[in-house]
């Protein structure tokens, strides 16, 4: 944005988009559980699970998790790795401990209730701008705007904006636009829609489908040809590539789990014994401390691969019967306490298959 002409023309286009927008959410909108109920408890639990999830995958956790944790009093006291459990396989785990903490301190604040001033939930772990946003427009109706990066999608291409949008500075300008210009009644619907366009529509990968969109009348980007050069983004970093060895133990019917340590990747969840590097199978006895003797039989298992946001893990796997102990600082399950009680993430589940 360079001076007050551009401001003006910025406004006057995103004011005309309000309209249209709610015609078609209302017509086009999914039926997804927190849409039809938007309780605060239920819009909040909703936007934590869908940040870098897709809404597909968080439908069945989402019902899940509100039956078994129906309000903020019954968060604020979930056991740990029942938490975990409950959370296992959505990935981003410190989102679900960040939950339980908020839960506490609207207990203990709030008197068990959710506030609705955003200055108020951003205080709030795990509560940053967007979800402050979300909940405040969508569970509150307050003209508040919540922008993530499909709605940064949308409107760039719609001012045909070259602003980078993994830059702050782009995020907070689209936030204050965007604050003057919505609508001050169905805020909520407002900030869905807006999703919803960006999810279905102008979506992340592939060619946009201007010729269904209902902003495709006040598109820049589109009237320009310029969908492919906007958004602009700047490369993330590549990710550190790192080579592990997974193990499945098994003994009498169980199989060892461990436990990771209280930070970093991972912290405090369950995993799969595993080393660093490929490593072959008497290294591997080795570095389990383990005498080829008590190793019935040692079978490699298929090649995999997990991604996390920084760091990308290859691994290899071997399937070891033994017949003395587990390595130390493991744990034995057995196949139900598998099921039920500890939380094993996806990083695993190539291997968690073979566990027979
Ligand atoms: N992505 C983030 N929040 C969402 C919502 N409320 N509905 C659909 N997609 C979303
Ligand atoms: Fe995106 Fe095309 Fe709609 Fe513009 S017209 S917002 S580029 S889908």
């Amino acid at each position: 944005m360079d001076n007050n002409d551009d401001r003006n023309n910025y406004t006057d286009r995103l004011k005309a988009i309000n309209e249209p927008l709610l015609v078609w959410y209302a017509a086009h909108a999914r039926e997804l559980p927190w849409r039809s109920e938007p309780a605060p408890y239920r819009v909040w639990i909703s936007e934590i699970m869908l940040q870098q999830t897709r809404v597909e995958a968080v439908r069945s956790y989402f019902d899940r998790f509100m039956r078994a944790l129906p309000d903020v009093a019954a968060l604020a006291a979930v056991d740990d790795d029942r938490l975990m459990k409950l959370w296992e396989g959505l990935g981003y785990y410190s989102r679900a401990r960040n939950l339980k903490k908020a839960a506490q301190r609207v207990m203990e604040t709030y008197g068990g209730v959710i506030p609705s001033e955003p200055e108020e939930l951003l205080t709030l772990p795990g509560i940053g701008d967007y979800t402050a946003g979300a909940i405040a427009s969508i569970a509150f109706g307050r003209a508040v705007p919540a922008v993530d990066g499909n709605v940064l999608r949308v409107i760039s291409r719609l001012l045909a904006s070259r602003g980078d949008i993994t830059k702050a500075t782009t995020k907070k300008q689209i936030t204050q636009f965007l604050s003057e210009t919505m609508p001050r009644s169905r805020c909520g619907d407002f900030t869905q829609a807006l999703f919803e366009v960006g999810a279905l529509i102008c979506v992340p990968n592939g060619a946009p489908k201007c010729g269904e969109c209902p902003l495709r009348s006040l598109c820049l980007a589109a009237d320009q040809e310029l969908t492919a050069e906007i958004p602009v983004k700047t490369a993330a970093k590549p990710r550190r590539v790192e080579e592990r060895t997974v193990c499945i133990f098994e003994r009498g019917g169980e199989v060892a789990l461990r436990r990771r340590p209280p930070e970093g990747l991972l912290a405090s969840l369950y995993e799969l014994p595993n080393a660093e590097g490929k490593l072959e199978p008497d290294e591997v006895i080795a570095a389990f401390g383990l005498t080829s003797g008590t190793v019935l039989e040692i079978e490699p298992l298929p090649a995999a691969k997990h991604i996390f946001s920084h760091v990308e893990w290859r691994m290899i796997g071997y399937r070891l019967r033994l017949n003395g102990d587990f390595p130390t600082g493991c744990i034995a399950a057995d196949k139900e306490k598998l099921d039920t009680t500890y939380a094993l993430p996806n990083a695993f589940a190539a291997y968690k298959r073979f566990i027979c």
